[in-house]
């Protein structure tokens, strides 16, 4: 079996216990990358596979076709930060392998937005929506919150969600990791100039 396992956002705490058993029973653990590796590691080491760009349809393909062909004795399990199911590398290599015929089993975790929210203290009764920084560029939503992935350039975020009627409500860098920062928005502060990949933005429509 090809068990996608959900990390949660990096705090090894925020593992289910499903997780946690799947990882220290798989014959191999597969970690796209540096990040999702270093929280794994605590259980223990994994594979590192790096999808780099450019070259990641090709490792997608001889990776796909290995574990095809290898999950049918064995239980590989592929971990990713956050949700396996919400914008991961898994994704694309689980398609292929059932296109494969092989099985593939997901276990769900704690996804990087819902973690913003907590860490932010933002308690959402209202519609949310889930978007990456690019979707901004062309989002007429009527959703009240959207929690933005892949927000790298949270100052650029906060430009162009104006444009569509929202406010940034809080900023989150690097959830549980070095350099973790928590930017909460209450009286129109300025909004951080850093550029990091692991940010997410929470965004309010303004009234
Ligand atoms: C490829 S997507 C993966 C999403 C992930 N599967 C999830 O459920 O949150 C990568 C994005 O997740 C967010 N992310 C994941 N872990 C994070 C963390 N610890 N702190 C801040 N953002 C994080 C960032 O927005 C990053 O650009």
């Amino acid at each position: 079996m090809l068990y996608g396992v959900s990390l949660g956002p990096g705090d090894v705490e925020l593992l289910t216990l499903k997780a946690l058993r799947t990882i220290e029973e798989a014959d191999e653990v597969i970690a796209p990358g540096k990040l999702a590796a270093d929280v794994v590691e605590k259980i223990r080491k994994p594979r590192i596979v790096e999808f780099p760009m450019g070259r990641s349809e090709e490792v997608i393909e001889n990776l796909s076709r290995e574990l095809a062909e290898r999950c049918v004795e064995e239980d590989i399990a592929f971990v990713a930060l956050g949700d396996v199911m919400f914008y991961s590398t898994f994704m694309h290599v689980a398609r292929r392998v059932k296109e494969l015929g092989g099985k593939v089993e997901c276990v769900p975790g704690v996804p990087s937005f819902t973690c913003a929210f907590s860490v932010s203290q933002i308690f959402c009764d209202r519609p949310l929506g889930v978007v990456t920084a690019k979707d901004l560029k062309n989002i007429n939503s009527d959703f009240e919150y959207l929690a933005v992935l892949k927000a790298t350039k949270p100052k650029e975020v906060a430009r162009l969600a104006e444009e569509w009627g929202y406010a940034v409500e809080a900023v989150v860098r690097r959830m549980f990791m070095e350099g973790e920062e928590v930017f909460v928005n209450r009286n129109n502060g300025k909004i951080p100039e850093f550029e990091d990949y692991f940010t997410v933005v929470i965004l309010r429509k303004r009234d």
